[in-house]
């Protein structure tokens, strides 16, 4: 797999463990906004299959597992997986070959989860379309994504340029994060319409879309996660189903 790995998901192959240490912090802001945010809106998943894709270590769909969750499969391309409670698979594999993994041929899928991890499909499209074809008619897609202001405001700083200047720039850029200063990935910059748009042509619709922010108790405690929000505004969510009408639009 190191061989024909996508260039912008290569640096992960060594930033997973570095990822994992720091989301496992006190204050991280995947503890505190946005793996709560993203709990709640999966709501109950009692005797529910759970594909997540780019799952990291497979530390959340074992949480859900522990909540009831059935059969239920994760595939991350670092393959830095926790040994994985019963009930749960961890697989490596490309989310941009979602289509060809035999792990996946012939299942589907309740829920369908995209944490911080669609920006590493090579075609959007096709990777949201494959995850449509996995998923029960009946069930839903969770996926979230930076805000794309938040890269714009970093890149601004950074070129000396306006904020509108950078959030609508299609160069892609190369930045490290406080996991680790010395790893770094780059990125394909996008708008809220690119994503949008990528939704309607995998034939999803957008049931709801929340922005989540610190809880009072959280702003109090974490004053500096606060400032950072303040700045870089955080993460989407979105829940995703179906079109009816997309099979006959196709
Ligand atoms: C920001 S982390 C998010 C991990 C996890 N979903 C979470 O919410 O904690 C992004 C994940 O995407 C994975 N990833 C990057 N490129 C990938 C690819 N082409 N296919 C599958 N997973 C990929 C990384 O290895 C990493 O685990």
């Amino acid at each position: 797999m190191a061989d024909n790995l996508p260039e912008a998901s290569r640096p992960w192959l060594e930033l997973s463990s570095y990822y994992e240490q720091g989301r496992a912090k006190e204050d991280s802001l995947d503890r505190i906004v946005e793996w709560p945010a993203q709990r709640n809106l999966l709501g109950d998943v009692t005797g529910l299959s759970v594909l997540d894709v780019g799952c990291g270590n497979g530390g959340k769909l074992a949480e859900l597992a522990g909540e009831g969750a059935a059969s239920s499969v994760g595939v991350d391309i670092s393959a830095n997986f926790i040994s994985p409670p019963p009930g749960v698979e961890l697989v490596q594999g490309d989310l941009s070959e979602l289509d060809s993994l035999p792990e996946l041929t012939g299942r589907t899928f309740d829920r369908i989860l995209f944490l911080q991890s669609f920006g590493y499909a090579q075609d959007p499209v096709r990777t949201l379309r494959a995850a449509r074809d996995l998923l029960a008619d009946d069930g839903f897609i969770l996926l979230t994504r930076s805000h794309p202001i938040r890269f714009a405001v970093d890149r601004s700083e950074a070129n000396g340029t306006s904020l509108g200047e950078e959030y609508f720039s299609t160069a892609p850029y190369t930045y490290s994060h406080s996991w680790n200063e010395n790893i770094k990935l780059t990125k394909r910059p996008y708008t809220i319409s690119d994503l949008l748009n990528e939704f309607s042509a995998a034939g999803l619709w957008i049931e709801t879309t929340v922005e989540p922010q610190l809880s009072a108790e959280a702003r109090r405690r974490y004053p500096h996660k606060q400032e950072w929000m303040n700045k870089h505004l955080g993460i989407l969510i979105f829940k995703l189903r179906k079109s009816l009408a997309y099979g006959s639009l196709r």
